[in-house]
């Protein structure tokens, strides 16, 4: 079985995957990375998701995405982290069902705001306050039907929340 963490850019679903994996055999797959990887291949451009994201526009990169996520059909035993936008296509969301347990790691928006002071917005949405605010009021309820369990990721370790993400959900 493999565990699916989506959630807001910067709310920290990469350091809480790699959590999970450090108290379990799983592994670690993130989709923005085997998204630069198929990318690099088609193209031999070695470029960021916010760069290709900027390159091949909103289309583009949900149809790469959509390609990405198919390709990880057999994976087992994995933790997948995935980008913010993910969740926003349905062809996405169907696919993310049938990978594994869905969490929804959340985060206030003043926090995922102040984390993105450090590591910047991406290109997805605007970068003013009011704009990444909105964009989050539009995306945390479809993460939240689309998760089979929400876990709060504002006050604990990323360890702490893997615990309790690996008490909940049952695999
Ligand atoms: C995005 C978040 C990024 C990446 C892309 C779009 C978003 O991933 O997929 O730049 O719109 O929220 P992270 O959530 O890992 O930053």
């Amino acid at each position: 079985m493999n565990i699916v963490i989506i959630g807001f850019a910067s709310c920290g679903k990469s350091i809480t995957a790699t959590a999970i994996c450090g108290l379990t055999d799983m592994r670690h797959v993130d989709l923005d990375r085997v998204v630069e990887e198929r990318y690099g291949k088609r193209t031999g451009a070695r470029l960021s998701v916010r760069q290709i994201f900027g390159e091949i526009g909103a289309g583009g990169f949900t149809a790469l995405e959509n390609d990405a996520l198919k390709s990880l059909s057999e994976m087992r035993d994995s933790v997948l982290s995935t980008g913010g936008r993910t969740p926003m296509d349905a062809a996405n969301r169907a696919c993310l069902k049938s990978i594994g347990r869905i969490v929804y790691l959340r985060c206030g928006v003043d926090t995922v705001m102040e984390r993105m002071n450090k590591k910047g917005t991406p290109l997805t949405m605007g970068s003013a306050p009011e704009d990444i605010k909105k964009e989050f009021e539009k995306r945390d309820p479809i993460y939240a039907a689309l998760a089979d369990i929400t876990v709060d990721n504002e006050y604990l370790t990323p360890d702490k929340v893997a615990a309790e993400i690996l008490k909940r959900i049952s695999l």
